[in-house]
């Protein structure tokens, strides 16, 4: 089975309007034409209609790295999913791991937001990933299975098309230490036989699971490269057209 690739930048708190502007015109004349993978950019809520309408017409689409779970209300900072579609938002990151470790998110909270996101067309990005101790300890793939079932709870296999998940050990991102390609076919087939049991083999052999993680021009071939790993979502390294473009193009 052939899973088109989908490769992600997420912008975390970086970039100004017009930075972002500069990224999408100089980024689209490079990967214009690309069709063999999906290409996605994940700016801070304030850069979107920016880059929705820089990305407009364009094989390239536009989300949000992180929503409210609830459709409307008193949360202060937050970001509606109505909000996102109204700006021609059509993705969302969930449950990054900097949200869960900076902001407290549990994989009960990302289910939510999960919820949402499908319940109102919205693409949604699943992020899981152990951290060093739990590595270190042997816990990688109890970890792995926690989160998805928490995350998954409650999706029908019939909602489950639209999601893709992320897999970024904790311990490579921003570090500049990558895992090795077979350190994270492993996990993703881990994942992938996870899913397999919550929501069945068709699901999880359609189901596109992502690696981030210190991913570079000079490792995106030998990552996506493999089998299990259908695309990658990138940080640092997709903050300038060229080496996103690259990464792309792996
Ligand atoms: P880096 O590519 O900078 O390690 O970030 C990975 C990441 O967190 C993407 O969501």
């Amino acid at each position: 089975m052939s899973r088109k690739a989908l490769i992600a930048a997420n912008w975390k708190m970086y970039k100004t309007p017009a930075e972002a502007k500069a990224f999408v015109d100089a980024f689209l004349p490079l990967v214009a034409g690309h069709t063999r993978d999906e290409i996605a950019l994940f700016p801070s809520p304030v850069l979107l209609p920016t880059v929705i309408a820089a990305a407009k017409g364009s094989n390239v689409s536009v989300g949000c790295q992180n929503i409210h779970f609830a459709e409307e209300g008193a949360y202060t900072g937050e970001t509606s999913i109505g909000q996102l579609k109204a700006v021609g938002g059509t993705h969302t990151l969930i449950g990054h791991s900097e949200r869960r470790q900076y902001f407290a998110e549990t994989d009960e909270i990302v289910n939510k937001k999960l919820h949402t996101a499908l319940k109102h067309g919205i693409g949604p990005v699943v992020c899981i990933g152990e951290v060093l101790a739990e590595r270190e300890a042997g816990l990688t793939a109890d970890v792995l299975k926690t989160q998805i079932a928490g995350a998954f709870a409650g999706i029908t296999p019939e909602a489950a098309g639209p999601i893709v998940i992320a897999y970024e050990p904790v311990w490579a991102i921003g570090t500049g230490k990558t895992a090795t390609p077979e350190m994270a076919a492993d996990a993703h087939r881990i994942i992938r036989a996870e899913v397999a049991k919550l929501l069945g083999a068709d699901v999880a052999v359609a189901i596109r699971i992502l690696y981030g993680g210190s991913v570079k021009p000079d490792n995106a071939t030998s990552l996506i490269g493999q089998e299990e790993i259908d695309g990658a979502l990138v940080g640092g390294a997709s903050l300038k057209p060229d080496s996103f473009t690259a990464i792309v193009k792996y």
